[in-house]
């Protein structure tokens, strides 16, 4: 399996809250976007720089800034949009565009509803959704992107499940996965064990 697992003590610590059955929408909010920031500091380690010159108060000297349009952010709808506010407190500059996909609950294969994509799409892409479980969702999604000449593209994920990392790696061996963990096994209905629920309805309060 090819995946990242980003676990420093303060996203373990903070996804542990959010595992817990008792934790209300507020907190998971929250809590999902602070872990976004934190992993958005990992996912662009190697991001390339321009290199600019900065007249500081003593003199000039060189300095770095990310590329133009460097990012674009695109969360799976609907729990994705939980992450996009921590990646752009880091980038503020991304751009964002929405893939809305639902997983049928019998097949669970994901049904697109939605696609709103900016028009000049940055080089590099990161798409986000909370849960890879069956890797259905994320595998659709970055197809899409590829669809619309992407080929820079990276997945964020909070919890992933050895399958749906298995789907992505071999629909998509370019595609870098970066995770907070990396959890034991789907149950019959698709639902990560030990995971966290249903990400949407927890992020949103809708059950
Ligand atoms: C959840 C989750 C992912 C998908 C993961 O979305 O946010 O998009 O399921 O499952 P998969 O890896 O098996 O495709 P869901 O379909 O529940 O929609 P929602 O975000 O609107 O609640
Ligand atoms: N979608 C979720 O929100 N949670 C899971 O465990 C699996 C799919």
């Amino acid at each position: 399996m090819k995946i990242r697992i980003v676990d420093h003590p303060l996203i373990r610590h903070k996804l542990t809250m959010m595992r817990d059955a008792e934790a209300g929408s507020k907190d998971f909010r929250e809590l999902l976007d602070e872990i976004a920031m934190l992993m958005t500091y990992e996912i662009t380690r190697d991001f390339k720089l321009d290199e600019i010159e900065v007249t500081t108060p003593i003199t000039t000297c060189t300095g770095y800034r990310l590329s133009a349009n460097c990012i674009t952010v695109v969360p799976i709808l609907r729990a994705g949009l939980g992450m996009v506010n921590g990646v752009l407190k880091l980038i503020p500059n991304a751009k964002v565009g929405h893939i809305g996909l639902y997983r049928d609950p019998q097949t669970l294969r994901p049904v697109e509803y939605y696609c709103k994509l900016p028009p000049d799409m940055s080089a590099e892409a990161i798409v986000v959704d909370p849960m890879l479980a069956t890797g259905g969702s994320s595998a659709a999604a970055i197809s899409m992107l590829k669809k619309r000449g992407l080929k820079n593209i990276r997945l964020m994920c909070l919890v992933a499940a050895p399958e749906g990392v298995e789907v992505v790696n071999s629909e998509h061996p370019d595609v870098e996965i970066f995770t907070a963990a990396l959890d034991d096994h789907l149950n019959s209905h698709g639902y990560i064990v030990p995971g966290l629920g249903d990400a949407g309805d927890r992020i949103f309060g809708t059950k």
